[in-house]
């Protein structure tokens, strides 16, 4: 099989069970033109994103990571009504182009978009209280990953889920040779959620638009 292939069975599988709306399909033309890199989530991701929140019932969500709000937009429309989440994004110019991809899906009631690195914003976050998260989504930068693993963790509940987005990277995981920091990041989140006693999970490999990458999904004890 070839990402060709993989491709094409993204693109099938999106059309038919995962299409975009006038929301998502205007999220990702406005990132376009703002010159944002088109690093979101697929599709299908993006629909099972939407699953998970709907088969938890979540109410409560975080994510690291905002972009143009794709991934936002498919997590906030399955909250149910009174759910709220909030979003992390370092650069202002991907913040005000996602602030519009959000109200124009009519969810600016629903998200609260918090624009600054995430490790600077945190502390912040905490002495206002926020929490418990129902599901936290991390898709920031990759090289911190396990920190916000933790302070994730030190928010949730029993039940609660934490998704990691792009932890298997082309298979470069398991290349213990590679430097990346990144890469190297994505090992130490592994051994620490391996480590975590509160914590039952697994990687799950994927392919598609977006080539050889995976979600790690730890579920609270
Ligand atoms: C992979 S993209 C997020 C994609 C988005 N979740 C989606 O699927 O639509 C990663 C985002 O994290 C942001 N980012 C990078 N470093 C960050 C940091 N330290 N704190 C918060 N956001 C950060 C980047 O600016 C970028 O917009």
């Amino acid at each position: 099989m070839t990402r060709e292939t993989w491709t094409a069975v993204d693109v099938y599988v999106s059309e038919l069970l995962a299409p975009h709306d006038e929301a998502l399909a205007a999220a990702l033309e406005s990132s376009e033109e703002a010159g944002l890199p088109p690093i979101q989530i697929s599709p299908p991701q993006g629909k099972l994103l939407y699953l998970l929140v709907k088969l938890l019932g979540a109410a409560s969500i975080l994510e690291f990571g905002t972009l143009g709000g794709y991934s936002t937009i498919w997590l906030a429309r399955a909250l149910p009504e009174g759910g709220n989440l909030i979003t992390i994004e370092a650069d202002p110019r991907n913040g005000e182009v996602a602030g519009r991809n959000i109200a124009r899906a009519g969810l600016d009631g629903v998200v609260d978009l918090r624009l600054g690195p995430a490790l600077d914003l945190l502390p912040r976050l905490a002495a206002e209280g926020v929490g418990p998260f129902d599901l936290t989504f991390i898709d920031a930068d990759k090289v911190h990953s396990p920190e916000y693993f933790t302070w994730a963790l030190e928010r949730s509940h029993p039940g609660s889920l934490i998704v990691c987005d792009n932890v298997v990277r082309d298979g470069a995981l398991i290349d213990l040779s590679n430097e990346d920091p990144a890469i190297q990041a994505q090992r130490r989140l592994h051994e620490m959620i391996a480590a975590e006693p509160r914590v039952e999970a697994t990687t799950i490999q994927t392919v598609g638009v977006k080539g050889h990458d995976g979600f790690n999904i730890a579920r609270v004890a």
